[in-house]
């Protein structure tokens, strides 16, 4: 009994070293209860030595014996290791995206199938969204040839009148044109010409060559406007040409003589 007492107290001392030591080494917690389960099960095993001798056995019982050892075993680990937190799939999952946090969402793999899921959500409602604009051409064409506005205007580009001025007008508030050109009573704050008689001054195709290249005519009295090329020169890039072309024929609608639309000089 003495010797046993003896075996404990020599496991705890071990146990207790093994416990400083993680700590002077800055293991996580859970070692130091390892270790000094491995503290433990030494002693045990050290007790066990002193057990007294069992009966030796033979035969069929002997077998026996062996096998549900042998089950207990199996039992205890198996059951033993599933407790241990890294056999929960889900906590496994929590650490690689703790590890992927703040990467992009593509290499999450949890997060993929979202990502997905979300583009062809948006594709979805991108093609559902040029159907609706299709739509809308199709009806604004016929009421554009309806007014017989349709006759004003050539259809160089190979739409009905009523598109073309519609896609004039749009670019006038697309490339913001308005920010220099008062047009209707509306814009001009950057004090450009006012555009409202070009149709009279100006054939369509001139004011195309206007927009494409700022420098081929020059406003009359906008001599330093003109100089300091104050209309961009940036539209033959950012416009499609049938875009520019849309635009100078919806300008060149504008008749409106009570407004003083300056003379354009042909420069170039
Ligand atoms: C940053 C200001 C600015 C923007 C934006 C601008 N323009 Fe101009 N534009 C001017 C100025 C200033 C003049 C007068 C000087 C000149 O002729 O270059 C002018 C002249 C013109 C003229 C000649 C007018 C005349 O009476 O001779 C036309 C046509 C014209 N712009 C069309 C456009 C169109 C169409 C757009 C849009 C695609 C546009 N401009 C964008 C500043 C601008």
């Amino acid at each position: 009994m003495g010797k046993a007492i003896v075996k404990i107290i020599v496991g705890l001392v071990i146990g207790a070293g093994l416990w400083v030591a993680t700590m002077t080494f800055d293991f996580p917690p859970v070692f130091r209860w390892l270790f000094f389960g491995y503290a433990v099960l030494g002693t045990v095993v050290f007790l066990i030595l002193d057990a007294p001798t069992m009966k030796v056995m033979s035969g069929g019982k002997a077998l026996v014996s062996l096998l549900v050892f042998y089950a207990i075993l199996c039992t205890v680990f198996i059951s033993g290791a599933s407790l241990w937190p890294q056999y929960d799939p889900e906590d496994e999952k929590g650490k690689i995206v703790k590890i992927l946090k703040g990467k992009p969402n593509i290499l999450d793999p949890w997060k993929a199938d979202e990502v997905i899921a979300r583009t062809k959500e948006l594709d979805l409602k991108a093609k559902e969204l040029t159907e609706r604009i299709k739509a809308l051409g199709t009806v604004q064409g016929a009421a554009g040839q309806d007014a017989g506005a349709a006759a004003a205007v050539p259809a160089s580009a190979g739409a009905s009148g009523g598109d073309v001025l519609k896609i004039g007008e749009e670019q006038w508030q697309l490339q913001e044109c308005y920010n220099c050109h008062k047009l209707k009573g509306e814009g001009g704050k950057k004090r450009g010409p006012e555009l409202d008689n070009i149709g009279t001054l100006l054939p369509q195709e001139e004011i195309a060559k206007k927009i494409l290249d700022p420098k081929s005519y020059k406003a009359e009295g906008f001599d330093a406007e003109y100089d300091k090329g104050k209309m961009p020169d940036k539209y033959k890039d950012l416009m499609e040409l049938k875009d520019v072309q849309a635009l100078a024929a919806w300008l060149s609608t504008f008749k409106n003589a009570s407004v003083n639309t300056p003379k354009p000089i042909k420069m170039k």
